[in-house]
């Protein structure tokens, strides 16, 4: 990977299971170089991910890999396809699924996770969606923020990579929340992506 980061740049994959707009914001970083790389493939474990019309728009490659249809050899089929087109770095952008063993071992410390709230208090299973900004609330403390985190085989569990913080306003609501979270989500994971692409972050 270190020839690319000076060469070409990286090859990510994105992984999806819902909207996308993460998956959005990677792209625009790789478009408008601020992001050393490209987004090779998106990875979507559901059929109905509205990321996979993002992706297509782009000219991305999308592979559905539905949920019911994993087992342990599937993913294996999967780590071989993401070396067989030399996939540098996996980005999970709203995957809703545990990455097993088979994948963190090829990709160690090249998986990373965008989460919405600081890591680990809001963070583990279940936590997604509304629910992760409705237990920010009701903790009553006075920022949260995105966090994005190299993945180990927990959910929402491993080394935090950076964290932006976000204030939380006396009158929020979960849904308020998430609309300013989100807006910083996009922000730091192009910059994150981009400080691995030009080999200012090391992982
Ligand atoms: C984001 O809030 C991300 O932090 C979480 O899932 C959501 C995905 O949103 N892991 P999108 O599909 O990227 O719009």
């Amino acid at each position: 990977m270190a020839g690319q980061v000076v060469n070409q740049g990286i090859n990510i994959a994105v992984f999806i299971s819902g909207r996308g707009s993460n998956l959005q914001a990677i792209i625009r970083g790789c478009r408008d170089k601020k992001i050393k790389g490209r987004v090779k493939v998106v990875i979507s474990n559901r059929r109905d991910a509205g990321g996979i019309e993002i992706a297509k728009k782009h000219g991305i490659a999308v592979f559905v890999y539905e949920k019911k249809k994993f087992s342990h050899k599937r993913y294996q089929q999967l780590t071989d396809f993401l070396k067989s087109v030399d996939i540098d770095i996996i980005a999970l952008a709203g995957y809703l699924e545990l990455i097993p063993p088979v994948l963190i071992r090829q990709f160690e410390n090249r998986i990373i996770n965008i989460h919405p709230a600081p890591l680990p208090d809001f963070g583990g299973k279940g936590m997604y969606g509304m629910k992760v900004h409705q237990k920010v609330l009701e903790s009553n403390i006075k920022y949260t923020g995105p966090t994005v985190h190299l993945v180990d085989g927990q959910y929402d569990h491993g080394k935090v990579l950076d964290h932006y913080p976000v204030e939380i306003f006396p009158d929020d609501t979960p849904q308020l929340l998430a609309n300013r979270v989100i807006l910083k989500e996009h922000q730091l994971y192009v910059d994150v992506l981009s400080k691995i692409s030009t080999g200012k972050m090391i992982l």
